[in-house]
């Protein structure tokens, strides 16, 4: 599949670039990506090289993953990524520390249900570390009902799946109740 450029009110995705290749490297060295994602520990710029040289595009060609770069309108810089693993049937995202708060990241996951709706997909699934609310409200925002606690379908760089919350949400059933968010995700 050809990479999709999506747009939303504020934002434009589009696909990492070599331009992006020192903000994705300064992002990724805060020690809360690595704890919640399975990145490279120590993130190193030909880390961040072979994600927009390779694995981005291959994810693409193969239709294993789309990957899009989050910016807003008109102005270059990278905000964050976001990601729909066709295996996981999920979305993972992050954004740089600097581009927090304001909302891009539930606009983005918004942006990106909508189109996977549209193009066949209407059944997402979500999950998270124990833990991450920041991720959790970001979901719970989008619409994603809270399915329950178990071992991340994810499996991180030490082999381990620890415990994560876990989410869906279903395009065709807009009203299905939202689950029982666990307190801890509440921040
Ligand atoms: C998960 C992550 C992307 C969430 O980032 P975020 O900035 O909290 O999410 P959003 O961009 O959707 O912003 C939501 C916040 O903006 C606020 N906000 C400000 N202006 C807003 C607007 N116009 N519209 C919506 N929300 C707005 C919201 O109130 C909310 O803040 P709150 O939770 O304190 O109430 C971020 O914490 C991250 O990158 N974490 C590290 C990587 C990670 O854990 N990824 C997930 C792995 S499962």
């Amino acid at each position: 599949m050809q990479p999709v450029v999506l747009r939303s009110p504020r934002l434009v995705l589009d696909q990492p670039c070599e331009a992006d290749l020192d903000e994705i490297t300064r992002f990724c060295q805060e020690p809360v990506m690595a704890h919640f994602m399975t990145l490279p520990v120590p993130y190193r710029r030909e880390d961040a090289e072979y994600f927009v040289d390779t694995h981005v595009p291959n994810g693409w060609a193969a239709d294993a993953e789309m990957t899009w770069a989050v910016r807003r309108h008109g102005d270059p810089a990278l905000l964050g990524m976001i990601a729909h693993r066709r295996d996981l049937g999920d979305l993972g995202y992050w954004l740089g520390a600097d581009h927090r708060g304001h909302g891009y990241m539930a606009e983005a996951v918004a942006t990106v249900v909508d189109w996977l709706a549209e193009t066949g997909t209407p059944v997402v699934h979500w999950e998270c570390l124990v833990g991450n609310s920041a991720s959790a409200a970001v979901a719970r925002r989008t619409g994603f009902a809270y399915t329950g606690l178990g071992p991340s379908n994810v499996v991180f760089r030490d082999g381990a799946t620890p415990p994560a919350w876990h989410g869906v949400r279903d395009a065709n059933r807009p009203d299905a109740p939202s689950g029982d968010w666990p307190e801890e995700s509440f921040r």
